[in-house]
């Protein structure tokens, strides 16, 4: 089960959440039952309000990562990530450091989010 630790200068402290993987709940949806102020518009992968940064914290096995089609196009759009970076994801199972939080879905793994 991962945990998920939120931080960002809008919040006094960190905050790390017990999370349930594979649960099909987003990023966001966590974020929002914690009363985390992640930012979000139409939370459906269109207005890249959400970007978050999430790194790895635990040295698990990397999981395969999928990316929604929107949010390559949104986060690519943005400059957030590389075509390069998405290749790596979808074949080399290496995340991508930014996501959109409406449209990822928590794996097994710690992570951190910035936003
Ligand atoms: S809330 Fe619009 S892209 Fe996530």
């Amino acid at each position: 089960m991962p945990n998920v630790t939120f931080s960002s200068p809008q919040m006094k402290k960190d905050l790390t959440v017990y999370a349930v993987a594979g649960d099909t709940k987003t990023l966001l949806a966590v974020a929002k039952a914690n009363k985390v102020p992640v930012a979000f518009e139409c939370e459906n992968g269109e207005c890249g309000s959400c970007q978050v940064e999430v790194s790895l914290l635990s040295n698990y096995r990397k999981i395969g990562t999928a990316l929604t089609e929107k949010e390559k196009t949104v986060l690519r759009l943005s400059g957030k990530i590389t075509a390069q970076q998405i290749a790596d994801a979808e074949t080399n199972d290496i995340p991508p450091p930014w996501r959109l939080a409406c449209q990822m879905i928590l794996r097994d793994e710690d992570v951190l989010v910035k936003f």
